[in-house]
């Protein structure tokens, strides 16, 4: 049985579809023992704790990066966390803790990745970003965390078209429907093995 810990900052759907998949037995030998927020306002801390999950809410402010990295350490060890699942995270993850979790932190970005992503794309902006570079096609992408902000290599990666006359919103729905299909399959490749 793997431990899995979900990082969050806002909604939630992407720890939502996962935790789907594991009831599900889309994921196998996986349990969500924790749930990391970096804001006590995080919606998807309620859906967590209504699926019993333990919550944790961590702040960054004010704090150097040694004092952030022992403190993650600290609540992974004391948990028993083999993976971490950024879901919508807006911090970075400090190299301390990525050099002890090597290739056992995962990210999902709604872009294909080289395209309209690291520091500054998060939210509406790689959409917009796709969108104002006339792209036909956007998508996805699922990769391991490293040192870099969007730079670790992918797991896995998926398509969906971009209309005539899209609006960001409108792309952004359509990108997040595949995020939920695709980030539960990466992570049952990785625990499976299929993917080191
Ligand atoms: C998703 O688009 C994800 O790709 C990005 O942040 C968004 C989080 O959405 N990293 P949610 O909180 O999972 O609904």
């Amino acid at each position: 049985m793997k431990n899995l810990a979900i990082f969050i900052s806002g909604g939630g759907s992407n720890m939502k579809s996962i935790i789907a998949a594991i009831e599900e037995g889309r994921i196998k030998d996986a349990k969500v023992q924790l749930v990391v927020s970096s804001s006590s306002e995080a919606g998807g801390l309620i859906f967590a704790e209504d699926k019993s999950i333990k919550t944790e809410v961590i702040s960054y402010k004010s704090k150097p990066e040694g004092k952030i990295a022992a403190e993650i350490l600290e609540l992974l060890r004391e948990n028993d966390i083999d993976y971490i699942i950024l879901a919508g995270f807006v911090k970075v993850i400090p190299a301390e803790v990525v050099s002890v979790y090597k290739r056992r932190i995962m990210n999902i970005h709604p872009s294909l990745i080289p395209l309209f992503c690291g520091k500054g794309y998060y939210g509406i902006i790689p959409h917009q970003a796709a969108i104002g570079a006339g792209v036909r096609e956007s998508g996805a992408t699922v990769h391991f965390v490293d040192e870099g902000v969007d730079t670790g290599t992918i797991i896995l990666q998926e398509k969906c078209p971009v209309y005539e006359g899209d609006s960001a919103e409108e792309l952004q729905k359509r990108v997040l429907k595949i995020e939920h299909e695709i980030y539960p399959r990466a992570i049952a490749m990785v625990l499976s093995g299929e993917v080191e």
